[in-house]
């Protein structure tokens, strides 16, 4: 069965409630799947047909510097495979996501789509069946 590896950060647990309804998109689509705080993901993590890479917006429109690094250590490994980035955000307009697929690009490694972001917790239908939705799309 394909496996898709969810590697994630969250300070306050809104990222990682996303990540719940990713995975749960993700095995809709018949795919396995395995969630990893970042604090114990090492670079077997990402030996997994599919990944999704989950921050917060942080600092100032950045990604947490927790998953920044774990990329950046294992982007070698990265290319090719087919990986989806999201996480939840506040007060901006998202561009610590379109930075970082910028970022990822330049490194040759390609996001699925837009990535998916949330205001706060995925609290109401639509943020649910966004997040659900692109976890189907990371694994078709
Ligand atoms: C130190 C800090 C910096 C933040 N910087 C941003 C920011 O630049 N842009 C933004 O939209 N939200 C920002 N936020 C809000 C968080 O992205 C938001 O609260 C998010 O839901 C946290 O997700 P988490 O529960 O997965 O940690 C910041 C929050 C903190 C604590």
């Amino acid at each position: 069965m394909a496996k898709l590896n969810i590697i994630y950060f969250s300070g306050t647990g809104n990222t990682e409630q996303m990540a719940t309804y990713i995975e749960e998109g993700a095995k809709s689509a018949g795919v396995e799947v395995e969630m990893i705080s970042v604090d114990s993901a090492d670079e077997n993590s990402v030996e997994a047909d599919f990944l999704a890479f989950g921050s917060p917006a942080t600092g100032s429109e950045e990604v947490a510097p927790e998953i920044a690094d774990f990329v950046e250590s294992v982007k070698d490994k990265l290319k090719g495979k087919k990986i989806g980035v999201f996480g939840s955000y506040d007060w901006g307009e998202g561009d610590w996501l379109s930075m970082w697929i910028q970022d990822l690009d330049k490194e040759d490694i390609s996001v699925v789509g837009e990535g998916c972001m949330v205001n706060l917790s995925p609290d109401d239908d639509e943020k649910v069946e966004a997040c659900k939705e692109y976890g189907k799309a990371i694994v078709s």
